[in-house]
């Protein structure tokens, strides 16, 4: 099984950004120590700043992967391009974000990318993540959007 995660802007600073929102430890180390524990798991990690960078690796790996894991930070709330390419593909995909979206500033309770999403897991920190993993690998994707 190959999965991919794909990060969007500013979460390269994560450990050192707003650690009261995002917490102490760099999404580096979370996500190496993550990939250890899914022996079984081809992943490909990707990380832009980039708009278009993200839409080039997600049509790179949307056709091979099994799943793409998607936290494409503020882009979630306006890029219409983004969540086009996760349509495009025929990987399923889950939106993640680290913190609770919905219980933020109103403009983070849009994602443009959702309806493109099979599903979303926000608010568990990095844990977020590994929730994801799971959904894709048992194949039970959230049921709340
Ligand atoms: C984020 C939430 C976004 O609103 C924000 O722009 C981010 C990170 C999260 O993981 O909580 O960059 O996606």
């Amino acid at each position: 099984m190959k999965i991919s995660i794909i990060n969007g802007p500013n979460l390269n600073l994560v450990g050192v950004r707003e650690p009261a929102i995002y917490g102490n430890r760099s999404l580096a180390s979370y996500l190496d120590e993550l990939v250890t524990r899914y022996p079984g798991v081809e992943f490909e990690l990707f990380q832009s700043n980039h708009e278009g960078a993200i839409i080039d690796e997600i049509q790179r790996v949307g056709f091979d992967v099994d799943g793409i894991v998607i936290n494409a930070g503020a882009y979630t709330h306006y890029s219409i391009a983004i969540g086009d390419a996760l349509k495009a593909v025929t990987a399923p995909a889950i939106e993640v974000h680290i913190s609770d979206v919905m219980a933020r500033e109103p403009y983070r309770r849009v994602s443009m990318i959702k309806e493109s999403c099979r599903g979303v897991i926000a608010g568990y920190g990095l844990d977020s993540y590994r929730r994801a993993v799971d959904a894709i690998i048992t194949g039970c994707f959230p049921a709340e959007k």
